[in-house]
């Protein structure tokens, strides 16, 4: 190829220039100033260039994607090792930190401190060379990590280059890689749609995605940065941790939200009480607060001790975590057949909530943490994510300790069990298994299904063990008399379940669906079937294909609803269903091609966590003609409302925009459309 002319090179630059200019504003300060048709439009016209000129500068934003998979990554020696923190679990064990720091300062003046979230993420580690992104690595055991720069260089928010006016010859930046809550939540529902297990927490999914060996993988997780520390460098000359996140700032590195600068440590401790009140509405998981000497003279003299610095306390919010024993091990089979392995526990309390049970996923997880009955363990409740063992204490083991190896039969029904091919649950392929058909029938009743009050677990129990009800078709052939000979019915209890039997008849088909326990389908893909589809009937033999053709939908769970709507069994229940007087409509329903543009000129802004993914809003406002912007301006019509709103809700508030709920949002589609 021969050299390109200086006009080409000239003209690669400036595209490299603006493109990076406005990811920065769309990425960082979330205030886009072109369309994402105009940046895809300079994006490509850059990539062909490139290609054809064959000249690519080490900061092209082409140079984020398209790398190979990688076989396994290199190791990364870090020149200088990424240390741990100390840990204080109480404001006094703050002011404890605080008489140490003077104590070895030989010295009663009041200590500069800054005081800053702790992300619960992965650690991870920046070498920048001459300004350019050379290496990122994780922390690994703190001396040698792994190379992982093609998948940090999918992080958009990362600059490739360092655009300051102090660029230092060389520097190793630190940070923790996270995942906003709302997207770990979407993942995982998406993940759902897909028949993949869900992540236990943001955290995972972080470091999961870190740990790929194919960055294209890597690129489709939403993943973010707050850079928060220093390793080595060569011609960085800051004077104190406030100074350098400064600079941080200025050279476009994201960096922790909430970071403050307190004389004393009265002061830390009321920034510690501020950002732990403010926690619960953070986008991201705050395990704590990072206290920090501020003056980096001050951190030289006060130096290591093994493996943390003296100048640094992490206070950790209470714990989500506990530490208590497995009694037994018992293996509870659910409605679709699949056989989950669940410890019982020695009742402990975490977080004010007593836990007794923890669900232990499948039995390559036992392996793999190498899991006994009669273990001392560590237990983790976080968010509304149910309990789930962290660690076995293994030098608390007497050697009394029992395994629990995968069962050959069902516990229940004695039917053969297979394990699922390429996957690790194993499930039970008996027909007329009694504890699957049970969970199934707590299922149809339950909350979020058919809503039947008075049907809870319990209830079901009692009922399905009195052959009251074999099938959840019987419920509707429930009477009055009957419960009334059940020891826990009288006759205004047993009125009241009948009665809110009749009333449940009337339902929405999402609902529906959602209540048929589908394999595979939960109460998203519940609500996309019935966007789709107008009624039940139209479900009826419905091909793969079909199912498969609508956005979002996994091929598993298309192969799962297909698979369902052509079997004779099931469309003869299901018609039964209507005979006993089960009425369904669908408010769901989208009328596709009806020429309506109802949002047409409105500029739509999201803010906060929604009850169904985000980017099932964006396309419903897109979809009716409207437009969907990052951040809040004049421009604004409406800033929908999730739960805990950002930023965002006190600009709109400032500028007077509308603001209006998700349901308000739902009512306006509908009422539009
Ligand atoms: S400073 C020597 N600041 O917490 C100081 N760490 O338990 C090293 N972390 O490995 C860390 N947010 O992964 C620091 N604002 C913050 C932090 C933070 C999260 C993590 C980091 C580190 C771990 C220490």
């Amino acid at each position: 190829m021969t050299k390109p002319s200086k006009a080409v090179m000239h003209e690669i630059e400036n595209l490299v220039n603006t493109l990076n200019h406005h990811c920065y504003q769309y990425h960082v300060l979330d205030s886009p100033e072109i369309s994402d048709s105009e940046y895809d439009n300079l994006f490509r016209k850059l990539k062909q260039l490139e290609d054809s000129s064959g000249h690519v500068l080490p900061n092209s934003p082409t140079q984020r994607v398209g790398a190979p998979p990688l076989d396994k990554f290199r190791k990364v020696r870090h020149t200088e090792p990424m240390l741990s923190l100390d840990n204080a679990f109480s404001y006094e064990e703050i002011s404890e930190f605080d008489r140490r720091v003077k104590r070895f300062l030989k010295s009663d003046d009041e200590i500069e401190y800054t005081a800053e979230p702790k992300y619960d993420g992965l650690a991870i580690e920046l070498t920048y060379i001459g300004g350019l992104l050379k290496r990122a690595s994780t922390r690994g055991d703190g001396n040698e990590g792994e190379d992982v720069t093609l998948n940090i260089k999918t992080i958009m928010e990362i600059p490739l280059k360092i655009e300051s006016s102090h660029v230092p010859d060389e520097i190793d930046i630190r940070g923790e890689i996270y995942m906003y809550i709302n997207e770990f939540k979407a993942l995982n529902v998406e993940r759902e749609l897909n028949g993949e297990q869900a992540f236990a927490n943001p955290r995972n999914a972080a470091a999961g995605a870190v740990r790929q060996l194919d960055s294209s993988i890597t690129a489709k997780r939403k993943l973010h940065l707050a850079c928060y520390g220093m390793g080595a460098s060569k011609k960085a000359n800051f004077k104190s941790q406030w100074e350098f996140i400064q600079w941080l700032k200025d050279s476009r590195l994201p960096v922790p939200d909430n970071i403050n600068l307190a004389m004393g440590i009265e002061h830390v401790i009321d920034l510690v009480k501020h950002i732990e009140n403010k926690r619960s509405s953070f986008s991201f998981e705050a395990d704590g607060v990072v206290i920090k000497v501020n003056d980096f003279g001050l951190q030289e003299t006060l130096g290591i001790k093994t493996r943390e610095p003296r100048w640094a306390t992490a206070y950790k919010f209470p714990a989500h975590q506990g530490v208590t024993k497995i009694n037994d091990i018992i293996a509870s089979v659910g409605r679709t057949g699949t056989i989950t392995p669940v410890a019982l526990l020695e009742p402990v309390s975490i977080g004010g909530v007593t836990v007794s049970r923890s669900t232990l996923h499948n039995w390559d997880e036992i392996e793999r943490k190498d899991i006994r009955i009669g273990d001392t363990i560590l237990v983790e409740r976080a968010g509304d994510v149910i309990p789930h063992v962290i660690g076995v204490m293994k030098e608390k083991r007497t050697g009394n300790e029992k395994l629990f190896p995968p069962p050959v039969t069902c516990p229940d029904c004695g039917s053969s069990v297979e394990k699922e091919e390429g996957g690790v649950a194993y499930r039970c392929i008996g027909f007329n298994c009694r504890a699957q058909t049970q969970e199934h029938i707590k299922h149809y009743a339950s909350r979020s299904a058919m809503n039947i009050e008075g049907l809870g677990e319990k209830n079901v129990e009692l009922l399905f063990s009195q052959g009251l009800i074999n099938h959840f078709v019987d419920i509707y052939r429930l009477k009055k008399e009957a419960l009334l000979a059940l020891p826990r019915f009288a006759e205004k209890s047993a009125r009241n379940l009948v009665d809110a039997i009749e009333q449940s008849k009337n339902t929405t088909l999402s609902k529906f669906i959602y209540s048929l326990g589908i394999v595979h389908v939960g109460e998203y893909a519940a609500k996309l079937l019935a966007k789709n589809f107008h009624a039940l009937e139209d479900l009826f033999n419905v091909s793969e294909d079909r199912i498969a053709s609508i956005r979002q939908m996994g091929e598993k769970t298309a192969m799962s609803v297909s698979r369902f709507f052509n079997d004779g069994k099931n469309l003869g229940v299901l018609q039964e269903l209507k005979n006993l007087g089960l009425k369904i409509s669908n408010p769901d329903f989208e009328v596709a091609g009806s020429g309506e543009r109802p949002f047409n000129g409105l500029t739509f802004v999201i803010t906060g966590t929604l009850t169904i993914p985000r980017q099932e809003v964006e396309g419903i406002i897109e979809k009716h003609g409207g437009h969907v912007a990052k951040s809040v301006s004049k421009k604004t019509d409406y800033v929908v409302l999730g739960e805990s709103p950002g930023s965002k809700l006190n600009k709109a508030q400032t500028l007077g925009i509308k603001k209006i709920s998700y349901e308000e949002f739902m009512q306006m589609v509908e009422e539009r459309s």
